[in-house]
């Protein structure tokens, strides 16, 4: 069931997306050659508290950090550690879920570490980016909820690049995870119609090779099967009865 949120609940959201995603922004200061994933984790839970929001990863299933943070071809759900040290030309991205009375919020970025920029990684995280944005695009009442999720697909694929299958976007609420599964590819026209207040975490996760991928031993690591380096870009939106109010980009 997909739970309509009234306007004290996106409030509530919004507010949490605010907060959030000043957090995501200045994390970009830290993000150095030498610095751990888990020197970053600690600075994001430092962060949280000082701004009055939630964990909703820790203590998630278990899972006991604040972030996810994915380097290189690790996809999605890269676990924290201080033996990860991120150096220059790594492609690292930062993903955490947070609450504000009780409302999420979750929002996922790429970095890349230091001067070194390679072409072809910039050009991933731009696709990542513009197909969010296109996906975004389509959330509009009315529109029906796979338009979305083709609207993603094609652009990723129209640059040559793989969509990850194993896992989506999700509703999103009082709950990190809430109906619907949104998929990042697949045929337009289909699933539920969207209507306001209807609250979506959109998260395309994209490769360089091929989409299959596979989950470590650790149990939480999602890495591409083929090694290709992978990217994953992700906002917390919520359906109007005009345009998509996206949480996690307001100032
Ligand atoms: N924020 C994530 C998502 O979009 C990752 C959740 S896994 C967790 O679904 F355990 F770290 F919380
Ligand atoms: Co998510």
């Amino acid at each position: 069931m997909i739970i309509i949120k009234n306007k004290h609940s996106i409030y509530k959201m919004e507010t949490a997306g605010r907060l959030l995603s000043a957090i995501i922004d200045e994390i970009s200061l830290l993000i150095k050659p030498g610095i751990t994933t888990l020197e970053l984790d600690a600075w994001i839970a430092a962060q949280l508290k000082k701004a009055g929001l939630c964990s909703r990863m820790q203590g998630y299933m278990g899972y006991k950090h604040v972030s996810c943070i994915s380097v290189n071809d690790v996809v999605v759900h890269g676990i924290p550690s201080g033996d990860m040290y991120l150096k220059s030309g790594d492609l690292v991205k930062v993903d955490v879920c947070a609450s504000w009375k009780g409302y999420c919020a979750d929002m996922a970025r790429p970095f890349i570490v230091g001067p070194a920029a390679n072409a072809d990684v910039q050009k991933l995280i731009a696709i990542a980016q513009s197909s969010l944005d296109k996906g975004i695009a389509q959330a509009y009442a009315g529109n029906y909820l796979t338009d979305i999720s083709a609207a993603i697909q094609k652009e990723v694929e129209a640059h040559g690049f793989g969509v990850v299958r194993d896992f989506t976007g999700h509703g999103i609420g009082k709950q990190m995870h809430e109906d619907p599964e949104i998929l990042n590819y697949g045929e337009p026209g289909k699933g539920p119609r969207l209507k306001p207040g209807m609250a979506f975490a959109l998260e395309p996760m994209i490769t360089m090779g091929h989409y299959e991928v596979y989950v470590a031993h650790d149990g939480w690591t999602v890495k591409t099967e083929d090694a290709s380096i992978a990217t994953h870009v992700e906002d917390t939106i919520v359906i109007t009865a005009e345009e998509p109010k996206i949480l996690t980009r307001l100032k």
